[in-house]
This record gives structure tokens, C-alpha cells and sequence, in this order.
């Protein structure tokens, strides 16, 4: 099995949706307090990124799959906004996120606007992934010592028919590696990278 990038086109000038909006305004304000009390709660691996983009982004990743293989799962997924996106967006959605702070906060987020998607606390990584990294590495996301979320949720990453990761600098061939792995044949990998740059990976069939 190898990946294949798909190019990706979409208008990110379009409005949002006002359910959509409402919810970004509230994530600014949420993560505006965040960066404002940061020493309270030092969270050195979260980043948000952009998230009307990833929402177009998005959009554009749902019209390219097959509509058996919707269920979405976002790797890292902090205070849950893209998960909460994705469910807007009409996929059965969950979030994975080590920081039982974020997922307190992530939680908290979806229940004031009423989605349903799903946060699980625990590592996005499955079972025997971070062997794949050589013993050097130092990728921010072989850090958190927390088990699997796959495992205590009674699924697998092959379960999932888009995956949503923002990886930190370096560590997007990691990533892309384990998706290569463990996703289910034909499912998608859609990587924010930085600002105005996303990526699209389907995983298929030969070498
Ligand atoms: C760069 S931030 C991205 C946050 C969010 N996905 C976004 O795009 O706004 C990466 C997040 O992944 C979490 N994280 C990193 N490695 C993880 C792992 N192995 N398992 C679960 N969460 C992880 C971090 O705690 C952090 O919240």
C-alpha cells in the first residue's frame, strides 16, 4: 500500500455557514483566554490552526470520498474545534487528544453548541506505531505516555475514513508513515501544514 497526494482545490473566500461561524467566534474567544492565562496551563504542543481554511478544506476532503467511509477522526485534536467542524459538516466525528485539559476544555466546547461529536482522551498513535520512528527521534507526538484511545473505544484507525492531523514541524513524514500503516485502504489524510498550506493523501492499493 502506498499514498498518493491528491490536489486539493477549493475557494476559500466562500462565507462560512452561521452555525460555523458561531462556533469560531466562541473557539477565539476560548483560545484568546487560553494564550492570555498560557502560565497557568502551559501547554507547550498546542497550535491552532487555521480553522475557516480547514473548514474549506474540509468541505472540499467530504466531496472526494465515498460516502461508506465518512466517519472522521482528527489526531490531536486540542480544544476539539475541527472535530466539531467535521460533525457540522455532517460526519460522525471524533477528536483524540492527549492533554486531559484540552479534553475537558474540548468537551466543554461541543456541549455549548450542542454537537456530538466525541473527544477521547488518549494517544492517537496506534499500538506499536511510535516503533516506526527511529530510536533518535524526537517528534512532539511520541511524548505523551497516555495509552492508545483506539483500544478503549472498541475501534481501530482502519475504522476511520479521514483523518485530520496538524503535525509539528518535522514530524509530517512520521505521520504520514503510520497513517500508510494503519489506515483502511482508501481512507484520507488531510494535513494542515501552516498558514494557506494543506495537504491531501489517499491511501490505495500496489506499491
Ligand atoms: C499542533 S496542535 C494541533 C491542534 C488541533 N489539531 C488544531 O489543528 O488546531 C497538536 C495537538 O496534538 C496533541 N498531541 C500530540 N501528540 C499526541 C498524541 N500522540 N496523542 C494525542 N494527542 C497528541 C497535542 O497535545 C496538541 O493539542
Amino acid at each position: 500500500m502506498r499514498l498518493t497526494e491528491i490536489p486539493l482545490q477549493f475557494d476559500d473566500s466562500q462565507e462560512l455557514p452561521s452555525e460555523v461561524a458561531t462556533l469560531l467566534s466562541d473557539a477565539d474567544a476560548l483560545l484568546q483566554r487560553f494564550w492570555d492565562d498560557w502560565y497557568k496551563q502551559p501547554i507547550e504542543q498546542y497550535v491552532a490552526c487555521d480553522f475557516p481554511y480547514v473548514w474549506h478544506a474540509l468541505k472540499a476532503t467530504i466531496a472526494m470520498q465515498d460516502s461508506n467511509q465518512r466517519s472522521f477522526i482528527e489526531w490531536g485534536c486540542g480544544f476539539g474545534v475541527v472535530t466539531a467542524m467535521a460533525w457540522l459538516a455532517g460526519l460522525p466525528a471524533v477528536g483524540i487528544e492527549a492533554e486531559p485539559f484540552l479534553v475537558e476544555e474540548a468537551d466543554k466546547l461541543l456541549k455549548r453548541h450542542a454537537i456530538k461529536a466525541e473527544i477521547w482522551h488518549g494517544n492517537f498513535l496506534p499500538r506499536g506505531a511510535e516503533t516506526i520512528a527511529d530510536c533518535q527521534s524526537d517528534y512532539a507526538s511520541l511524548f505523551h505516555r497516555v495509552p492508545p484511545a483506539y483500544l478503549s473505544h472498541d475501534c481501530e484507525l482502519s475504522d476511520f475514513g479521514i483523518v485530520f492531523a496538524y503535525p509539528w514541524p518535522g514530524e509530517d513524514h512520521f505521520l504520514r508513515e503510520v497513517f500508510r500503516r494503519y489506515a483502511a485502504e482508501n481512507a484520507l489524510l488531510l494535513m494542515f501544514r501552516g498558514p494557506y498550506q494543506i495537504e491531501l493523501f489517499r491511501k490505495v492499493g500496489g506499491r
